[in-house]
């Protein structure tokens, strides 16, 4: 499997993934897209807004508003709950999540240390103690260098029994503070006054604006349960320890929908939607041996959520989540009702009840799912004796479509002919022109960012007018009549 440093670098090399403020030293999880990341973002959103809108019958749209008033955080509950357990280490200063800190088996070991070089006495002799993993025999050696480096005298000893679990600094093996609760939302002030009753927040989840526009996109569409609303927008969470490239950021996109549903059809439109999500990975290219679902145990449900479970991608850093799905009953839409004191009760015409509507709601991140699709479509090949790295990626989730050369860069004709090609190509499918370099170095930047059609123009299409069209997988070549080319390719994407 690749790792995830090849990734990083795949994405730093062909202009998809930049660290963010990367000339200020980056600011960090934060990223930013670049001009071929960009387009497979917008492509993976397409897909998933073609799929779940789109082609549905039952789902509205929704971009709503990313400051939003105050009083939905507390009715949310995200003000009282939306907290990590956070600690700090006493020795280094860093900052960690406690719960993603294992507990490990430490030994007790007592350093001494002696400032006079030669002989020193037995009262010359300070004592430290330091409490030291099998892992961490490294830091404890780097400690006596440094000292013998002051030129102090050392000596180690190690207490015999001392043995036991603990949490201690990851980076360092300091003693860590009791964890406190931090809350994961950015805030911010609206308005010129930064005072209290100005502070509004970065929604951490797009879910909210949905809740309070369920009325409003009812009425307007004149919709009747069941029904969904699907968002994408960005979410902020101040992440304690962001990591993992762009797997765990601070600012990144989501993908959700909220599907109203009558009380009782809750469990079914659950399993419907697991179905639904799993199914859409699967069409657009994740090898179906790489995704797997995981239940959440009663401790870990969410509090709004009566069960949850996530969609898992086998990761290079192992099986994480990519999307939840999550049963949020009619928590949501009952707080709203209380905090804003409006009535957001469905009136059922079929059984001439009132309630308030159940809600089934599958979240993805359009970051980590993107990052499932590049490591998944990521392969190398050897062809003729060369490494070829492919991002073997489903055609519409390719960010360039086609991309055209000239055989010959110093060739006028050529290259004219080309130009006027792709400008032709342009006009159905994202296309590149590109003359910059060998052929065979054209292909080989092409294939690692998934394009999944190269068109050749070379000396004999001068009198024959016909170019060699290569297919990204196969690498198999035809020569294709130009004016034929824009047909030959639409086809071939229409039933990839
Ligand atoms: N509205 C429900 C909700 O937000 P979540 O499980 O906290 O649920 C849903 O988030 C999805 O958003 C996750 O499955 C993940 O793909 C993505 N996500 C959450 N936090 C993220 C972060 N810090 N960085 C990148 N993606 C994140």
């Amino acid at each position: 499997m690749v790792s995830m440093e090849e990734i990083v670098s795949l994405c730093k090399r062909r202009g998809i993934i930049f660290q963010g403020s990367e000339i200020y030293n980056g600011l960090s999880g934060t990223f930013d897209y670049g001009p071929v990341g960009v387009e497979l973002k917008q492509n993976v959103k397409k897909a998933w807004w073609e799929e779940m809108v789109h082609k549905r019958e039952d789902m509205e749209g929704l971009d709503s508003a990313i400051l939003m008033h105050p009083s939905v955080w507390k009715a949310s509950g995200h003000i009282e709950n939306f907290t990590d357990p956070l600690c700090d280490c006493l020795q280094c200063k860093k900052r960690f999540r406690s719960d993603h800190i294992e507990e490990k088996e430490y030994q007790l070991y007592k350093v001494f240390t002696a400032e006079s070089k030669n002989n020193p006495k037995e009262s010359d002799w300070k004592e430290e103690s330091f409490q030291i993993t099998a892992d961490s025999k490294k830091r404890a050696k780097e400690f006596a260098r440094q000292m013998l480096k002051e030129e102090k005298q050392i000596k180690v000893e190690v207490i015999e029994g001392s043995s036991h679990k603990a949490k201690r600094c990851p980076e360092c093996g300091g003693e860590l503070t009791k964890p406190r609760q931090f809350n994961l939302m950015f805030r911010t002030y609206i308005g010129p006054v930064e005072d209290d009753a100005a502070i509004v927040y970065l929604r951490p989840e797009t879910a909210q604006g949905i809740f309070v526009n369920f009325q409003n996109v009812k009425q307007t569409m004149r919709r009747k349960l069941p029904f969904g609303i699907a968002q994408i927008g960005k979410s902020f969470r101040n992440e304690v320890t962001p990591r993992n490239f762009i797997f765990r950021t601070r600012e990144f996109e989501q993908m959700e929908i909220e599907f109203f549903c009558q009380p009782k059809t809750d469990e079914e439109w659950f399993e419907k939607w697991t179905d639904i999500r799993f199914n859409w990975y699967i069409k657009y290219g994740i090898q179906k041996n790489n995704l797997r679902l995981r239940e959440h145990s009663r401790e870990e449900l969410a509090h709004y959520a009566k069960a949850c479970r996530d969609i898992e991608y086998n990761f290079p850093i192992g099986w994480a989540e990519i999307e939840g799905i999550a049963n949020r009953t009619d928590y949501d839409l009952k707080q709203h009702q209380l905090f804003s004191g409006k009535d957001l009760y469905y009136f059922d015409d079929q059984t001439s009840e009132k309630y308030i509507p159940y809600v089934i709601e599958p979240s993805a991140g359009v970051d980590r799912v993107l990052l499932a699709f590049l490591i998944d479509s990521y392969r190398e090949e050897i062809v003729e004796d060369r490494k070829r790295i492919v991002l073997g990626l489903h055609y519409s989730l390719a960010p360039i479509k086609v991309a055209v050369f000239p055989l010959l860069a110093n060739r006028s004709e050529l290259v004219q002919k080309a130009k006027r090609l792709s400008s032709e190509l342009k006009r159905y499918f994202h296309t590149v022109y590109d003359d910059t370099a060998a052929i065979g170095k054209l292909y080989r930047r092409q294939d690692e960012i998934g394009t999944p059609f190269c068109v050749t123009v070379d000396v004999d299409s001068l009198s024959d007018d016909k170019a060699t069209v290569r297919e990204r997988d196969s690498m198999k070549q035809e020569r294709i009549t130009m004016s034929r080319i824009q047909e030959y390719i639409s086809d071939h994407l229409k039933f990839s």
